[in-house]
């Protein structure tokens, strides 16, 4: 209990300064329970966690199509630093109308909830696809729910190629928003 509240208290440090009873808390209580994945890292917010999602989609993203070992190359290196390819890539990533997934900068460019949340913030070029609304009782509309299914994959196809087009190619792996809400 003592060990929580030092880890609550010095929460902001944990990345940095984790105390030495931190990796055993993780494998107790956070690894215990991991659907089969192997590690874990905690974050301060729904943002930072889905701005560290996101990055990290990127990242592997760029390491598969780089190749396992390569490193990055001058160019990559001098380009990162003033936000121009080919070391800040024109990558992008889907997200769907009406979906809530923060309101820091990355995140807020895949909110889609509330104009207020937006309103003022330069944002980025990134698509965005209709999410499937459903017809209810579902098993009284298996027809238009599969064809409103069909109608949004088609769109989701056709943003990923426009964009593509576009040379801002859509990771695939990281093309389904978490969650969508209306309520925001
Ligand atoms: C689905 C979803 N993503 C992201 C967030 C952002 O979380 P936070 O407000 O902790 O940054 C929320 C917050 O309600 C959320 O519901």
């Amino acid at each position: 209990m003592l060990k929580t509240k030092k880890a609550l208290v010095n929460r902001p440090a944990l990345g940095v300064f984790p105390g030495e009873y931190w990796p055993n808390k993780l494998k107790s209580v956070l690894l215990a329970v991991s659907p089969g994945l192997p590690n874990v890292t905690t974050m301060m917010c729904g943002s930072c966690s889905n701005e560290n999602a996101y990055k990290s989609m990127f990242i592997t993203y760029r390491k598969h199509q780089r190749g396992e070992n390569v490193d990055f190359s001058e160019s990559e290196n001098n380009s990162c630093m003033i936000n121009q390819p080919p070391g800040s890539p024109h990558l992008s990533l889907l997200s769907f109308h009406g979906a809530f997934h923060g309101r820091t900068l990355a995140t807020l460019a895949t909110t889609h909830s509330k104009a207020i949340h937006k309103l003022d913030i330069p944002s980025l070029d990134w698509p965005i696809a209709s999410f499937p609304k459903y017809k209810y009782p579902l098993e009284e509309n298996i027809k238009e729910n599969k064809a409103e299914d069909e109608k949004c994959l088609a769109e989701v196809e056709d943003l990923i190629e426009k964009y593509n087009k576009k040379g801002h190619s859509s990771c695939r792996n990281c093309s389904r928003a978490d969650t969508v809400r209306g309520r925001r």
